[in-house]
C-alpha cells in the first residue's frame, strides 16, 4: 500500500469580484497573482497557522479567514482528522479588492481535500471556504470564492443552498490598478443603500444580462457595454482617487470597459488583446503618476484555472 501524502501545496489565483454589475454574484479569476498554501495533516487538534510573509495575519485560526475555512471543514470530517497546519505565503495584498482573503480560504480548503481523497466537492468546498470569507468582510458572499476554486468567470446564482455556475468567456486581458491604500470590505459594503430604485433595478439586471449573454456569444462589444453598475459604483467610487479619470483615460486607450475590483481599492479593465492591455496601463500610469500615492499596475489574463495543486 502507498503510504497516504501527508502535505500538499497549492497556488491559489487573485479574483476580480462583482465584474461591475453583478455584485456578489459575478467573478473571474486571474492568472497572476498567486498565493502559496502548503497544507499538512497534524496531530495537534484544530488549525496551526506559520506565516511566511510580511503581512503579519492573525494565527489565532478563529480569527484567520483560511484557519475558520479549514475549521469548517473539519467539523465535516467528525474527528477522522485532529487538525491541519497551514503555512502561508500570501503574495496578494490583502484589502487589495482583487479577493486576498477568498485566495486564503480557498486554497487551504482544495489543498486539504486533497489530502482527503477528494472526498467534498467543489460546491462544498465553496461552502468551507465562505466561512472564512464572512471573518473578512462580515458577509458570506462567494463571489471570489467560486471563481478561485472554479477558475475562469463564475456567476453565483444563489447563495443558500448554493448553485454556481460556470460561464465561458473568450479569451481577454486585464489590467490592474492597485492604488497602494486598504479598504475594508466590511467598510465598503457599510456605505451602500440598502434599498434600490426598481429604474436602477431594471438597468443593472439588464447588464447583468447582456454581460452573461456577451461573454457567453464571444461578443465584445455586448460585454463592454454591459460593464456599467448604477447602484454600487456610484458611492464605492469615491473611496478610490481619480476613478474617473483612471476609468475615461482606460477607455479611450481601447479597454473595452471595467470598474472598481471587488469593494476596492483596486480597478480593473477588460481589453481585447494584449498590445490594447499595455495601452490602457499607460494611460492609467499617465493618470496615477499624478495622484501621488503608491500604486502598483500590471497586465495579467482571465484564467481558466482556479486552485491549483502542484
Ligand atoms: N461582492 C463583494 C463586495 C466582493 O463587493 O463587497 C468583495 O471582494
Amino acid at each position: 500500500m502507498p503510504e497516504k501524502i501527508k502535505e500538499v501545496t497549492v497556488y491559489a489565483p487573485a479574483t476580480v469580484a462583482n465584474v461591475v454589475c453583478g455584485f456578489d454574484i459575478l467573478g473571474f479569476a486571474l492568472s497572476e497573482p498567486n498565493d502559496k498554501m502548503v497544507v499538512r495533516v497534524s496531530d495537534k487538534k484544530g488549525v496551526t497557522i506559520i506565516n511566511k510573509d510580511k503581512y503579519n495575519l492573525p494565527t489565532d485560526p478563529a480569527k484567520n479567514v483560511a484557519g475558520v475555512a479549514l475549521l469548517a471543514l473539519l467539523d465535516a470530517l467528525n474527528g477522522e482528522v485532529a487538525g491541519f497546519e497551514i503555512e502561508s505565503t500570501k503574495v496578494i495584498k490583502p484589502g487589495s479588492g482583487i479577493g486576498s482573503s477568498a485566495a486564503s480560504a480557498a486554497a487551504v480548503v482544495v489543498a486539504a481535500n486533497q489530502l482527503l481523497d477528494n472526498r467534498f466537492t467543489n460546491e462544498e468546498l465553496v461552502a468551507f471556504a465562505m466561512c472564512g470569507e464572512e471573518v473578512a468582510s462580515g458577509a458570506k458572499h462567494a463571489d471570489n470564492i467560486a471563481p478561485c476554486i472554479y477558475g475562469g468567470v463564475t456567476l453565483i446564482r444563489n447563495n443558500d443552498p448554493l448553485d454556481i455556475i460556470p460561464i465561458p468567456a473568450p479569451p481577454m486581458y486585464v489590467t490592474v490598478l492597485h492604488p497602494q491604500i486598504e479598504i475594508k470590505t466590511s467598510e465598503a459594503r457599510g456605505i451602500l443603500k440598502k434599498k434600490v430604485a426598481m429604474k436602477d433595478a431594471i438597468t443593472q439586471w439588464a447588464n447583468v444580462a447582456g454581460l452573461i449573454a456577451g461573454l457567453m456569444k464571444g461578443d465584445y462589444a455586448l460585454i463592454g457595454r454591459s460593464l456599467t453598475d448604477v447602484i454600487v459604483e456610484p458611492m464605492r467610487s469615491m473611496l478610490i482617487p481619480r476613478f474617473k479619470e483612471v476609468k475615461q483615460e482606460s477607455m479611450k486607450a481601447g479597454a473595452l470597459g471595467g470598474g472598481i475590483s471587488g469593494s476596492g481599492p483596486s480597478v480593473f479593465m477588460l481589453s481585447k488583446d494584449e498590445v490594447t492591455a499595455h495601452k490602457v496601463e499607460a494611460a492609467i500610469k499617465g493618470v496615477y503618476d499624478k495622484v501621488g500615492i503608491d500604486y502598483h499596475i500590471y497586465v495579467t489574463t482571465i484564467s481558466d484555472k482556479g486552485v491549483r495543486v502542484v
